[in-house]
């Protein structure tokens, strides 16, 4: 379903993601577990798709799986018609690195630097000169938001302020999709109202995808699709 208030998902070329057959297990003691079992995913450039359901159900191991930072045991991951699965460690980094953005669901930010450093870092990676991305760090640090907070540490940020600057460090590439494993969970209402809007302009503004992992049935129900999974397989789910 798409909203009437957006631009409808570009359906006319090559989808920007599918997942085909993916399967995946973890060992735990004597025994698997089968999280995935066979999924099967396209999303569109400009979709937007909630991942939704309870604990333990594979949310983060689909999302991590999607993008490319977990190998699946079985099945394929194309992207915009490249198979990434023939990629080699190297040339996937570096594709990852301009095409996906990520906020984790423990957001992983380097607690030494600082939260300009923190978002300056994927941009330093794919060499971008550092005047420009610090400007560029500078104004997502702004909008999510943290601007006034660019020189702490990030030790010394609040949970949710932290999360803030997850999200600016996601969207310094302007990356065609965003993986984002509940990017308001530590957030008071207001400015997860903030950051809801702001993942919604983002998608309207440049057309970037959003799969969002969320329990906010509010942000769930702001986005294109939603699916859960039910035994190991992706299955649609209601907005309410
Ligand atoms: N590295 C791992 N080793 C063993 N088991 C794992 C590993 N990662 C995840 N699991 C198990 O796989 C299942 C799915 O985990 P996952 O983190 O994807 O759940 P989730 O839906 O994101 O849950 P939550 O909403 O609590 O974040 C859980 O039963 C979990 O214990
Ligand atoms: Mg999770």
């Amino acid at each position: 379903m798409v909203d009437s208030a957006k631009p409808a998902a570009d359906n006319s070329a090559t989808a920007l993601l599918e997942a085909v057959g993916i399967k995946k297990s973890f060992a735990y003691d004597d025994t698997r577990i089968e999280v995935l079992r066979n999924v099967n995913l396209t999303i569109q450039r400009g979709e937007t798709l909630a991942v939704v359901g309870a604990s333990g159900i594979g949310k983060s191991t689909l999302l991590h799986i999607l993008g490319t930072l977990e190998k699946p045991d079985q099945g394929k991951l194309i992207c915009m018609g490249e198979d990434l699965s023939t990629y080699e460690e190297k040339k996937l980094a570096r594709f990852r690195n301009r095409t996906m953005g990520f906020v984790f669901q423990f957001h992983h930010l380097l607690s030494e630097f600082t939260a300009l450093e923190n978002t300056m870092m994927p941009a330093l990676i794919a060499g971008i000169e550092k005047k420009r991305a610090r400007q560029a760090a500078m104004a997502m640090l702004e909008r999510v938001g943290v601007a006034d907070k660019h020189d702490r540490r990030i030790n010394r940020l609040s949970g949710g302020e932290q999360q803030r600057v997850a999200l600016a460090r996601a969207l310094i590439q302007r990356p065609s999709l965003l993986l984002a494993d509940e990017p308001t969970g530590n957030l008071d209402s207001k400015n997860s109202d903030h950051i809801h809007q702001l993942l919604l302009e983002l998608n309207q503004d440049f057309g970037m995808s959003l799969v969002v992992v969320t329990h906010n049935l509010e942000l769930a129900s702001m986005l294109d699709r939603r699916v859960t999974i039910v035994e190991g397989q992706l299955v649609a789910a209601d907005a309410k």
